[in-house]
C-alpha cells in the first residue's frame, strides 16, 4: 500500500544552471533533458526564458524534444516575461507556465519595493494571465518559509481562485527546519487546498544541509511534489538533490510509502552526464553517486561486506546504475571490457561508435593511470567532435 505518488520536478536546467559553475550550451541542455526524460523525472523545468536568448532557445528546443514529459517553463508576474515564457512553450505537447513572485516582507521592502496589496494583485494578474496561455499553471511564492502565514495563505488562496493547480513553497533562503516546515506546509494545506485539485509542492534550499530533510518532512505533510536538482546543484549550496530524495523514500518505504517515476538505476548515469557536460566534479563523499558512496576501505568493513554487503550498504550499487563490475579499466584492456562499462553507464554503442571510442581510448590510457566513468563518457563527446558519431547529437529544433 502506498501513501500516493509524489511529483518529481526537476530543476537542474533552471535553478541548477544558473548557478556558478554550471552553465550548458543549447545542445547540453538537450542531451541533459533527454537523459532526465530517461530518468523517469515528472516535470523538466528548462529555463527562464526571459533571462536571455539562449534560455529562450533552450527551453523551445527541449519542449521539442522532450514530448512525454511536463515542460515547465519560469517566468515573473509581468505581461513581458509571461508572455515569452508561453511563447517559448508552444511546441510543448505537456506545457506548464510556472509563475513567482516574493512574499516576505523583507523582499517587498527592500527588492520589490511593493506593498503587499500590490503584490497580490501582481500575482491575479499573472496567473489569470498565465492560464489563459497554459493549460496547467504553477505559482511560486518565493521566501515562503520568511513570509507571514497569514498572508502567504491570502495569496495562495488568490492563486487558486485565477486557475493555479500547483502551489510551491519555495525555503529560498534555504532557512526553515524539518518540523517547523512540516507545520507550514499543513498549514496551507488545512487554510488554503482543503479538498481542492491543487497540488503543494516545496522546493528547498540546502544552506543549512536541509534541503532533503526538509523536503521529506514537508512530503510526510502533505506535499505531492518536490523540486529538486541532480547532484544537488542550485543557487549557492544548492537545492535538494533528486538522487537522495528518490533513494530516501526508496529504501524507507517502511516510513515514507510513496511511490515515484524515477527508474533509480538512471541516477548514476545521470549524475555523470551532468558531471561532464558542466565540467563540475561530485564530491567523493556525495550521498548515492559519489566515488566513495560504495567503496570500503577499512579492513573491518571489508570483511563484514566480503561476508554479506548488507552490513555497511543499504541499497545496492547496481539500484543506482553504479557499476558494480570490478573490472579496471587501463592500458591493457580490451573492446569487451570497455564496451561492457559504456553499456553499465547506459550507452550501447554501435560497431562502429565502439571503435571510434577504443581508439580513443586507447589513446587516453597511455598518458593516464587511471580512467574515470567521466572520461568514458568525455570520449563520446571526442569522438563525436571528430568525426561526427551520433553518440552526443541532440535533437535540433
Ligand atoms: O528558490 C526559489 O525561491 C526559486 C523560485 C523561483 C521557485 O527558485
Ligand atoms: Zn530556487
Amino acid at each position: 500500500m502506498t501513501a500516493g505518488k509524489v511529483a518529481i520536478f526537476d530543476t537542474t536546467l533552471r535553478d541548477g544552471e544558473q548557478s556558478p559553475g554550471c552553465s550548458m550550451n543549447l545542445e547540453e541542455k538537450v542531451r541533459m533533458a533527454q537523459q532526465l526524460e530517461t530518468l523517469g523525472v515528472d516535470v523538466i523545468e528548462a529555463g527562464f526564458p526571459i533571462a536571455s536568448e539562449g534560455d529562450f532557445a533552450a527551453v523551445k528546443a527541449v519542449a521539442a524534444t522532450c514530448r512525454d514529459t511536463i515542460i515547465a517553463a519560469l517566468c515573473r508576474t509581468a505581461e513581458e516575461d509571461i508572455h515569452r515564457a508561453a511563447r517559448s512553450l508552444a511546441r510543448a505537447a505537456r506545457p506548464r507556465i510556472h509563475t513567482f513572485v516574493a512574499t516576505s516582507d523583507i523582499h517587498l521592502e527592500h527588492k520589490l519595493r511593493k506593498s503587499r496589496k500590490e503584490v497580490l494583485e501582481m500575482t491575479r494578474f499573472a496567473v489569470r494571465m498565465a492560464r489563459n496561455l497554459a493549460a496547467e499553471v504553477e505559482f511560486s511564492a518565493e521566501d515562503a518559509t520568511r513570509s507571514d502565514v497569514d498572508y502567504l495563505c491570502e495569496i495562495f488562496s488568490v492563486a487558486v481562485e485565477e486557475g493555479a493547480s500547483i502551489l510551491n513553497i519555495p525555503d529560498t533562503v534555504g532557512y526553515t527546519l524539518p518540523t517547523e516546515f512540516a507545520a507550514l506546509v499543513r498549514a496551507v494545506r488545512e487554510r488554503v487546498v482543503a479538498d481542492k485539485q491543487v497540488t503543494i509542492s516545496v522546493h528547498c534550499h540546502n544552506d543549512l544541509g536541509l534541503a532533503v530533510s526538509n523536503s521529506l518532512a514537508a512530503i510526510a505533510a502533505g506535499a505531492r511534489q518536490v523540486e529538486c536538482t541532480i547532484n544537488g546543484i542550485g543557487e549557492r549550496a544548492g537545492n535538494a538533490s533528486l538522487e537522495e530524495l528518490v533513494m530516501a523514500m526508496h529504501v524507507r518505504a517502511d516510513q515514507l510509502p510513496f511511490e515515484n517515476g524515477v527508474k533509480t538505476e538512471q541516477l548514476y548515469p545521470s549524475s555523470q552526464l551532468l558531471s561532464t557536460l558542466i565540467g563540475f566534479e561530485v564530491q567523493p563523499n556525495k550521498a548515492i553517486v559519489g566515488r566513495n558512496a560504495f567503496a570500503h576501505e577499512a579492513g573491518i568493513h571489508q570483511h563484514g561486506v566480503i561476508n554479506n554487503p548488507l552490513c555497511y550498504e543499504i541499497m545496492t550499487p547496481e539500484s543506482v546504475g553504479v557499476p558494480s563490475s570490478n573490472l579496471v579499466l587501463g592500458k591493457h584492456s580490451g573492446r569487451h571490457a570497455l564496451a561492457l562499462r559504456y553499456d553499465e553507464l547506459g550507452y550501447s554503442l554501435a560497431p562502429a561508435e565502439l571503435d571510434r571510442a577504443y581508439r580513443a581510448f586507447t589513446k587516453l590510457a597511455d598518458r593516464k593511470k587511471r580512467i574515470y566513468d567521466q572520461d568514458l563518457i568525455s570520449l563520446l563527446g571526442g569522438a563525436k567532435a571528430q568525426d561526427s558519431g551520433l553518440v552526443f547529437a541532440a535533437a535540433t529544433v
